[in-house]
């Protein structure tokens, strides 16, 4: 069993597609074992992308990510850092796979509705950023 973080960026919560989001983890066999709503602090958000902190898009991303509520997830399955990438879709949507999430809502490579852990060292890090132990359930 694998864990990731997913994120429903300020533009999906704003397009009212959490349901969306969440209705094709379920149906692809992707368990949630945590959840909330939150909006972030610029410095919060440094914190999280502070591997992009180098890239012209940084000040941008992180302006973009406090703009409004986020909704952060757990996601568990086999193998659910690959399919959840998978569900996403690229990272630009005008490339990512007809049906996926990024593709279907996504109308900008910054504004692009979700995000997931690309590994499992980066799942280990983002999990822990949002979450504690006691706010993950085994179910
Ligand atoms: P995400 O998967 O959350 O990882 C980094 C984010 O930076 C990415 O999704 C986009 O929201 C944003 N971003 C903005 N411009 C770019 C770019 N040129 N390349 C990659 N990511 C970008």
């Amino acid at each position: 069993m694998e864990r990731t973080l997913s994120i429903i960026k300020p533009d999906g919560v704003a397009k009212n597609v959490i349901g969306e989001v969440v209705k094709r983890f379920e149906t692809n066999g992707i368990k949630i074992v945590a959840m909330k709503m939150i909006q972030l602090s610029k410095h919060q958000a440094q914190g999280f992308y502070a591997v992009h902190k180098e890239r012209p898009f940084f000040n941008s991303l992180t302006n973009f990510m406090t703009s409004g509520p986020i909704v952060v997830m757990v996601l568990e399955g086999e193998d659910v850092i690959a399919k959840n990438r998978e569900l996403m879709g690229a990272t630009n949507f005008k490339e990512a796979k007809e049906g996926t999430i990024r593709r279907e809502y996504a109308t900008d490579i910054e504004k692009n509705v979700v995000h997931g852990s690309d590994a499992p060292e980066t799942a280990a890090f983002e999990i822990k950023y949002f979450f504690n132990d006691l706010e993950i359930q085994n179910r």
